[in-house]
């Protein structure tokens, strides 16, 4: 493990380096990865288009990082340990031979399916082995893998699939939730109707359901697996080749396909995960979020796996079978680094101490937090009563699209402090601004977050409209990417987060865009028009709240019409956007000239109507006074 800094001065040195001489710093790390060709230059940057080319020319296949050359060393070192959702189910562990074979015949499978490198591979799986193998299995032959959630709805799915013009679709026939089961090839199936360019579904059993398989187009993962080699040569890649699409939700319009692409998500990942966590050859590891977001791409399966590491994979849920099973799983597994959100321990604090006080949780070195910002409570309890006040808690600030680890301690090495992420990563240069982009450089005052210099993680393009990724985030500020974050140094320099300061909420860690959910709830016919605001959740971090016009013929029952509205939700969305609150109102806020004041509809939803600010260029003053008379 030749780069992995150990103490604070190392870090300081470290960080000194990587800005004065980013190149170098860099190339530096890059040398430690099996390169079929090493790049003929380290950047090539501008923020204007932007362009954006880490490790430029550079040939490899990420997997041969991931597997293949751990085999000589590693290849009966556990790579993955899979642990059901049921308790009582039989656990699975994969060595970082079994793990490469199970990834070389799922590539088979899908070359024999007609997926050739550069194709579109739509992943909308469970979290079971499976997933993990296909995610790696596109990346082996060069196909571009794009996972989607397994909580979105047939909808959702749909927008996703038909945006990156998807050939295959890799799928389960159900899923287990908790006590729930839930007929997931049924919501592809629905899906796949609208989507034109889809022509095979490869389906895994996992609950033994009987499904409708569609002849010609449907092929069971089981059945394939007798047609397959065990041994498939990665595919070369060129360091800028698209590795993969993560659609996120932005501020505007529908979810935006967020690329990553070979060589700078590879050292990026590797790099932050064993220097964030500290970690070491022997450890467990075990990061709770699912594949479907980015925490699971980079700190579950890529960043452990090209580290060597032994990483924790979970199918169920935290609550499930009781608020005790995520100190249950690390007592059985001797978990030593344990890497969850603050949404999760919110709802644990709340089932009370007896569950996480009957555990050891001796095992455990370091925490993690990720996803939103935790709460000084929430830290306290994560630390006396998980960490036994032993074990730095790694509070990581990062994005989708920053594709690792930005802002983050260095487990146990560099400061950590309640509710702060802590110092930059070597080779992060971030920059606080005002509104109009001047540079904040006093400690604690607020401002905006931006990054002023490339990092080899960093988003390459929203995939399909490379103009909407400008766009997003680098014509705010020019010169700069923007981050949409709101932030501050204290007096030591330590960031803190404070949240979104554009149109995006964050649910559970889950990110939504407010017109994304207006969007949808417009799609139901009895509405005319909606607003949609976060605000904050104990246990979510921050609620969804909808303010809804309804047309002349809507249910006279306000609960008729909020279930209604809800359906529309998770049949466009998904459960996961289902609002928390919905007010029935005559109309909106709007300023003369149209603009939904939702400065005042936030103020509501916080409930704090005392001191709502300008009201003076409003279009109908009273409504305001009869949205705040039926506040929820
Ligand atoms: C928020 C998740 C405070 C932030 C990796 C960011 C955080 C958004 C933290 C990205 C943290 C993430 N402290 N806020 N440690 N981590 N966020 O794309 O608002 O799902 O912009 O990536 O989550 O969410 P995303």
């Amino acid at each position: 493990m030749e780069y992995q800094i150990k103490s604070y001065e190392e870090y300081q040195n470290e960080y000194r380096k990587s800005v004065e001489q980013p190149e170098e710093f860099w190339a530096g790390i890059a040398e430690n990865f099996t390169w079929r060709k090493k790049w003929d230059k380290v950047l090539d940057w501008n923020f204007e288009e932007p362009n954006v080319k880490w490790f430029v020319n550079g040939k490899l296949n990420i997997t041969e990082n991931c597997l293949d050359r751990h085999l000589e060393k590693r290849g009966n070192k556990l790579a993955l340990i899979w642990e059901p959702n049921d308790p009582k189910e039989r656990y699975i562990r994969y060595t970082y031979r079994e793990l490469h074979e199970k990834v070389c015949q799922m590539a088979n499978i899908l070359k024999r399916n007609g997926v050739q490198k550069g194709d579109r591979v739509c992943i909308y799986m469970p979290m079971i082995p499976e997933l993990a193998f296909s995610v790696l299995a596109c990346a082996r032959i060069g196909a571009v893998h794009s996972v989607i959630f397994a909580g979105f709805s047939h909808t959702a799915m749909a927008d996703r699939i038909n945006d990156a013009q998807a050939k295959v679709v890799l799928t389960s026939d159900g899923l287990n939730r908790g006590s729930k089961q839930i007929p997931v090839k049924r919501v592809v199936d629905e899906a796949v109707a609208d989507c034109p360019t889809v022509e095979k579904v490869i389906v895994v059993e996992r609950l033994g359901w009987a499904v409708n398989m569609v002849e010609g187009r449907d092929v069971w993962y089981h059945e394939e697996l007798e047609h397959v080699d065990k041994n498939c040569p990665a595919e070369e890649m060129d360091s800028e080749d698209l590795l993969f699409i993560l659609y996120t939700s932005g501020s505007t319009g529908k979810p935006k396909g967020v690329v990553h692409t070979c060589g700078g998500y590879m050292v990026y990942t590797d790099y932050t995960f064993r220097n964030v966590f500290q970690y070491q050859e022997s450890d467990v590891y075990w990061c709770t979020a699912d594949i479907g977001w980015i925490t699971g791409h980079s700190y579950l399966l890529y960043g452990p796996l090209l580290s060597g590491a032994t990483s924790l994979m979970f199918e169920g849920v935290p609550t499930f079978p009781d608020a005790g099973r995520f100190w249950q799983v690390i007592d059985k597994f001797g978990v030593n680094i344990f890497y969850t959100a603050p949404t999760a321990i919110r709802s644990l604090m709340g089932a009370g101490l007896d569950h996480v006080l009957s555990y050891s949780l001796d095992s455990l070195r370091v925490l993690g937090s990720v996803g939103e910002p935790i709460n000084e409570e929430a830290w306290h309890w994560y630390h006396i009563h998980v960490g036994k006040e032993r074990c730095p808690i790694v509070d990581t600030w990062w994005q989708t699209e920053t594709g690792g680890i930005m802002l983050s301690s260095l487990a146990g090495v560099t400061p950590m402090k309640p509710s702060h992420a802590g110092f930059a990563l070597p080779g992060i240069q971030p920059l606080l601004v005002d509104q109009e982009g001047n540079e904040i450089t006093e400690n604690e005052k607020e401002g905006y977050l931006c990054m002023k210099f490339p990092w080899p993680g960093i988003i390459r393009t929203t995939y399909g409209d490379h103009e909407r990724c400008r766009q997003s985030y680098f014509s705010t500020y020019k010169g700069l990417y923007f981050t949409g974050d709101g932030a501050k140094r204290d007096k030591d320099g330590l960031w803190r987060i404070i949240g979104r300061v554009d149109d995006v909420i964050n649910v559970s860690g889950h990110r939504f865009g407010t017109a994304e959910i207006e969007n949808a709830i417009n799609q139901n016919k009895h509405i005319v028009e909606s607003a949609v605001v976060g605000y904050p959740h104990e246990v979510k971090g921050q609620g969804i709240y909808a303010f809804v016009v309804t047309g002349e013929n809507a249910p006279a029952n306000p609960e008729n019409l909020r279930a209604e509205v809800i359906e529309t939700i998770v049949d466009q969305i998904g459960k996961i956007a289902k609002p928390d609150k919905i007010q029935i109102v005559s109309g909106l806020p709007k300023t003369r000239s149209g603009k939904i004041m939702r400065r005042i509809l936030r103020k509501v939803a916080e409930g704090e109507t005392s001191n709502l600010g300008d009201t003076s260029t409003l279009l109908d003053p009273p409504v305001v006074d009869e949205i705040i008379q039926g506040a929820l």
